[in-house]
């Protein structure tokens, strides 16, 4: 048995289990009604808080919407899970700086969501013009509430591919700089820029990766027949950027935590014509996790992504419970996709065997 600085891992010559501080997800689509229901368990089970994002139809925008979306996530969690929803308004051009103070002070509303209008799935009623929401994030900055951003232009003469390094470049550096107190999480990073970014700046800015970003590059969409269920929002750039995502996440560094970005859609809408964007991740994502830092030689750096980065850019406390990971010598069956009253959901497939399961709490 040996001790690291971040997680406690048992096992001598092979390293067979794991035990981590139980991890949040900082960046999760949870739908509503019966996606709602039958999604929200693959996260609750293990993972303890979660940002929950608000791009319902029609979208989380004021307190009051936030209240009522957390009553019914609440109202489906299945009994003795131990999960807490971090709830996230939708900016709109019209959003209201005192509704947002208010939700914020009243320990409802952790974060505030930035779509750029068009930037992806149900986008429509994000941001068109930056100036028209400065007072809603100068109030934030004042009161250190942190701003979530979906990091693309919609800038239809930007190549997809390079609509992240052109935000940063064209909107959030801008941003930063006209309010450098804002507290801001630039969200899944697909990038290297990114990464950079990231890395140069101070204490008010964090990033998330999701765990499929970590995993796939655009071949999986692209090469020998288009699959839909690896298409996502930003989609997977090439090899390079995944390689300098892979050494942010387990490079132990603190402003680099998970989101997975976890969004289910009905298979039928994303197996068609023009399918929607999100990979579903939740049941696997901890699973290849373990693989990914495992391969990385970074176990011991698996709880600072999962579990420690993230509690402290939110200024939260880090979960006091732990979760087991065992590798077993058998790859694991996981589903392939789960049921819902509305139809079926496809599990992301990383595309090699799982050896590592997660185990119930392990106290
Ligand atoms: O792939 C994505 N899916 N990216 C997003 O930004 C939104 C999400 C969704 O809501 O499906
Ligand atoms: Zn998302």
């Amino acid at each position: 048995m040996a001790d690291t600085a971040s997680g406690k891992i048992e096992g001598n010559a092979i390293l067979k289990t794991i035990t981590i501080r139980r991890p949040d997800d900082w960046h999760l689509h949870l739908r509503d009604g019966a996606v709602l229901k039958a999604v929200l368990p693959a996260t609750s089970t293990d993972f303890a808080r979660a940002i929950v994002m608000p791009n319902l139809v029609p979208p989380v925008v004021t307190t009051a919407d936030a209240r009522a979306y957390r009553n019914r996530i609440l109202s489906v969690l299945p009994q003795g899970h131990d999960f807490t929803p971090l709830m996230t308004l939708y900016l709109t051009e019209g959003t209201s700086p005192d509704d947002v103070e208010a939700g914020f002070r009243d320990g409802l509303v952790t974060a505030v969501k930035l779509y750029p209008a068009g930037a992806t799935t149900n986008s429509q009623s994000g941001v068109r013009d930056i100036a028209k929401v400065y007072p809603v994030l100068e109030r934030m900055a004042a009161i250190g509430m942190p701003l979530c951003v979906h990091g693309e232009v919609t800038d239809p003469a930007i190549d997809i591919f390079d609509r992240e390094a052109v935000f940063i470049e064209r909107v959030l550096e801008p941003l930063r700089r006209r309010i450098p107190e804002l507290r801001v999480v630039m969200e899944h990073i697909t990038t290297r820029e990114g990464v950079e970014y990231a890395r140069s700046a101070g204490d008010n800015l964090g990033a998330t990766i999701t765990t499929h970003h970590l995993i796939i590059n655009r071949n999986a969409i692209l090469a020998g027949g288009i699959r839909p269920h690896y298409y996502c929002l930003p989609v997977a750039k090439r090899e390079t950027h995944r390689l300098a995502l892979r050494e942010a996440a387990t490079s132990g560094d603190r402003r680099f935590f998970l989101g997975t970005d976890s969004a289910p859609h009905l298979d039928p809408l994303k197996e068609c014509a023009c399918g929607c964007a999100g990979i579903f991740s939740a049941p696997v994502t901890l699973s290849c996790l373990a693989h990914v830092f495992e391969e990385e030689n970074a176990l011991g750096r698996l709880e600072a992504f999962t579990s420690l980065n993230g509690p402290a850019f939110y200024r939260l406390p880090p979960n006091e419970k732990r979760v087991r990971l065992t590798r077993h010598d058998e790859p694991i069956a996981f589903p392939k996709s789960i049921a819902t009253g509305d139809g079926p959901v496809t599990v992301f497939d990383p595309m090699f065997p799982i050896h590592w399961n997660v185990e119930a709490s392990a106290g």
